[in-house]
């Protein structure tokens, strides 16, 4: 029995833009959803168990549970019916947290569906039935959730081209806020195509593809202030689209005085996560900033 592993993800730069064909710059984080495929007797439902996220459910595509309907999904996607196996997992990294939990789970059950049907783990059946299960739970997904999830490491995402991975020459590490306010991407996503006119022409969505162009080249040159003031900018430009909360910006604020060079929001918004990149001496001082906020933040190594 193997064990299939889904990662985390955070987005750098060009959140929302990339639903409107503009490039996003994000990476894999250093954990995510681990799953091993129990066959159950025969005849068995098809389970999904994850106890760290108090989470069990049976395959079903009209159940009032929206991970047993994107289990169904993914099933169906892969077209193994429901095979009697339950799917045990492990989560590092919380649920709706903005992290990329639901790709990283659905990527995680359909490379685990495939082992238990004796079927190759190829990347793009898997992103097909992942990419089910996201369009099932988010709408209006762009896709690279599942994109880094599925490749790790670090890249340059577009909806049209799909994942163009970059190599930096160091790791970069990366402080994570959840805030623990709950959101919804689809909800989020929908604010900002209320924001814009869904036009791919509006200005704001227009520099936050710049934005992305600029914190790539800000990241391969090792400049990190540079990708910090980046950061700043579109954190200020998401919340001029009404993603960002006070919670979020209190957050940003308080990296930003305790010495970071930028802290954004990441993920959709409206809740989530936030992001900080800090001087590797200051960053005790972002997370214990955040801490007296109440907010339990860690570093993680990305790229
Ligand atoms: O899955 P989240 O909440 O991290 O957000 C994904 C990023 C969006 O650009 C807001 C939506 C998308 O599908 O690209």
């Amino acid at each position: 029995m193997t064990t299939h592993v889904g990662w985390g993800k955070i987005i750098l730069l060009g959140e929302h833009a990339v639903v409107y064909g503009y490039p996003a710059l994000a990476a894999a984080l250093d954990r995510g959803v681990t799953i091993a495929p129990v066959p159950t007797p025969k005849g068995g439902p098809l389970r999904l168990d994850i106890p760290t996220w108090d989470l069990s459910v049976t395959a079903a595509s009209t159940s009032d549970h929206p991970v047993a309907r994107s289990l169904a999904a993914i099933a169906d996607a892969l077209d193994v019916g429901r095979p009697a196996v339950s799917l045990v997992g492990d989560a590092q990294i919380p649920p709706g947290a903005g992290l990329g939990s639901s790709a990283a789970l659905a990527v995680a059950v359909a490379r685990a569906l495939l082992e238990h049907a004796r079927r190759p783990l190829d990347p793009a059946t898997v992103t097909t039935a992942a990419s089910a299960s996201e369009q099932l739970l988010h709408g209006r997904a762009s896709g690279i959730d599942v994109a880094i999830a599925i490749a790790g490491g670090m890249g340059v995402f577009r909806r049209n081209t799909g994942l163009r991975r970059i190599t930096i020459p160091h790791p970069l590490r990366v402080l994570v806020g959840p805030s623990g306010s709950p959101r919804s991407t689809a909800a989020m996503v929908e604010r900002v195509a209320e924001a814009t006119h869904a036009a791919p022409s509006d200005e704001r969505l227009v520099e936050l593809g710049g934005l992305t162009d600029t914190a790539t080249a800000a990241l391969l040159a090792g400049n990190l202030p540079a990708l910090g003031t980046a950061m700043d900018r579109a954190h200020a430009i998401l919340d001029g689209l009404g993603v960002s909360t006070p919670q979020l910006d209190a957050l940003c604020e308080a990296a930003r005085a305790a010495g970071a060079y930028g802290a954004k929001l990441t993920g959709a918004g409206g809740g989530g996560a936030v992001i900080a990149i800090a001087p590797r001496e200051r960053e005790g001082d972002v997370l214990a900033a955040w801490r007296s906020a109440g907010v339990e933040g860690f570093a993680a190594r990305v790229g």
